[in-house]
């Protein structure tokens, strides 16, 4: 068993609130004058904070005592969870930039306040040596709260015996498999049908990769064959119909396991599609897409002085036609959360590794920062989503599918407060200059965006306060979670039964 320390314990919503009141601990914070915005509803009250968790909410609260925060002419959102983030992760030869210190910091700055991160395992390998090593890279660093997802790379007896073993010790109730990459992380068919298997048996949510590896192989070697070597490339030998095939397959092997699955980063209509087909059958098949994929374009790859690399993702970006699919595809909810997939590699060093090959250029991109904001200024300013879709995608949803609701994902008393104080005006250009991740570049270098968190708390702490700042490294809770099973159930029903009948 793993040393990790301060966990975030099992959901332990209401666990100091009664009836009459709620147990008050400190002098506490008072939130004035926001407007708060959940995935429902949006309106002005006050907010107070004691002992980590949200204890009341309502008009022109007294201030007994309480430090006062002024949120005139701000938005107080639920702090926001990235449900994909790789920090710390061995890839492509090489390891992300991005660290639990350097990472957790940049998204809080960003309005996150809560991540996922991937742990990768090794064949062969216990799974609780894995998740022992993912614990010690977080540990001390963190200055947000973060859980683990578990990568499943084959389902032989000594693991099927030990997922139940790990969702009950640790509170994993997610497993990632991995469609793509061959030769390294991928997994086959049979793996990912018994891993929905297991997953439907013990209440969790399988995450796929979805791309077909085998097929991406063989037209990698012949780009390479041909003397194809330009980032551009990349994007070539991994087209739209390999991701929306893997998606489609693995949706049907979802039905025929009467399983759950979470497709990450969907990137195009093809994947889309799919998912939505699914959705229409009444399956439970859930999408998340990433900024990158609503806003960049395949053509960036093209970018001259092997600049291309640093739009190196997997799977690729698409032809810009594909982003209004997945605008709507959000809109309509077939799509239900925006993951930053962060996995940040340097421009020097690290992304030339696949100079004269790109199929050595390590894939991934730095995200965590700008998950939120690029969302709101781009989808909320924009008419393409509500303000309360919004706080769906960026938090809710994450924190309903992943057994952490309503712990987090939404403010409500009993809740933790985590929360972000949200300037909508604020106007302001992200660069690799003023970001606060370690990676030397930024995908969205100049561009402009409205609306900038001013203060972040995670747990009724700042970690964020006035633009600064002022969080602790390790401060941040590893966070066991329910079951899906449990999730499921306590999604609040669209019609509610009443003595007067369906309202
Ligand atoms: O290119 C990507 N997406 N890198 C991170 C690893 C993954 O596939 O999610
Ligand atoms: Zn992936
Ligand atoms: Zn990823």
């Amino acid at each position: 068993m793993s040393n990790h320390g301060t966990s975030g314990g099992n959901n332990s919503f209401n666990s100091n609130i009664n009836n009459s009141g709620y147990e008050k601990r400190g002098t506490g914070k008072l939130i004035r004058n926001g407007i708060i915005v959940t995935a429902v509803d949006t309106y002005k009250a006050d907010i107070r904070v004691d002992g980590g968790i949200i204890v009341e909410i309502g008009l022109r609260l007294e201030d007994q005592g309480a430090e006062i925060i002024d949120a005139s002419g701000c938005y107080v959102f639920p702090g926001g969870i990235d449900p994909h983030t790789h920090l710390d992760m061995p890839f492509g030869g090489t390891v992300t930039c991005d660290d639990f210190a350097s990472g957790t910091k940049a998204a809080a700055f960003g309005g996150t306040t809560t991540i996922i991160d991937f742990c990768l395992t090794n064949k062969g390998e216990p799974l609780q040596k894995a998740v022992a090593r993912w614990h010690d890279k977080a540990l001390g660093k963190a200055v947000i709260d973060y859980g683990f997802h578990l990568m499943v790379s084959e389902l032989n007896a000594e693991v099927l015996e030990e997922l139940p073993v790990i969702m009950e010790k640790e509170g994993i109730t997610s497993f990632k498999v991995f469609m793509a990459y061959k030769h390294t992380l991928q997994a086959d068919d049979g793996t990912l049908y018994q891993t929905l298997k297991v997953a439907r048996k013990h209440g969790a949510l399988v995450m796929v990769h979805a791309e077909n590896g085998d097929v991406i192989d063989i037209l990698v070697s012949e780009a390479l064959s041909a003397g194809k070597t330009e980032p551009i490339y990349h994007a070539l030998t991994r087209p739209p119909e390999l991701e929306g095939e893997a998606t489609g397959r693995a949706a049907y092997l979802t039905e025929l396991a009467d399983s759950q699955l979470y497709v990450v980063h969907v990137t195009c209509a093809e994947a889309a599609w799919k998912i939505q087909e699914a959705r229409k059958k009444g399956l439970r098949v859930y999408g998340e897409t990433c900024p990158q994929y609503l806003l960049l374009e395949q053509s960036a790859l093209e970018k001259p002085n092997f600049e291309g690399a640093k739009y190196v993702w997997s799977p690729p970006l698409r032809e810009a036609w594909n982003q209004d699919v997945l605008w709507s595809a959000l809109a309509s909810g077939d799509l239900q959360t925006i993951g930053s997939d962060q996995c940040s590699f340097h421009f020097k060093g690290q992304k030339e590794l696949g100079r004269g090959d790109f199929s050595k250029i390590p894939n991934g991109g730095p995200m965590i920062e700008d998950r939120f904001s690029l969302l709101y200024s781009e989808g909320v300013r924009k008419g393409r989503i509500t303000l309360n879709q919004f706080v769906n995608m960026i938090s809710t949803a994450s924190a309903r599918l992943f057994g952490l609701f309503p712990r987090k994902g939404t403010i409500a008393v009993g809740s933790d407060a985590d929360l972000v104080i949200f300037d909508p005006n604020q106007e302001r250009t992200l660069s690799a200059q003023t970001h606060h991740m370690k990676v030397d570049y930024s995908a969205f270098e100049g561009m402009k965006v409205t609306g900038e968190p001013v203060s972040v708390l995670v747990r009724g702490e700042f970690v964020i306060r006035d633009k600064q700042f002022v969080g602790t490294p390790g401060y941040g809770a590893y966070l066991r979670r329910d079951s899906f099973r449990i999730a499921e159930q306590v999604r609040v029903p669209e019609r509610i039964p009443t003595e007067e009948g369906i309202i």
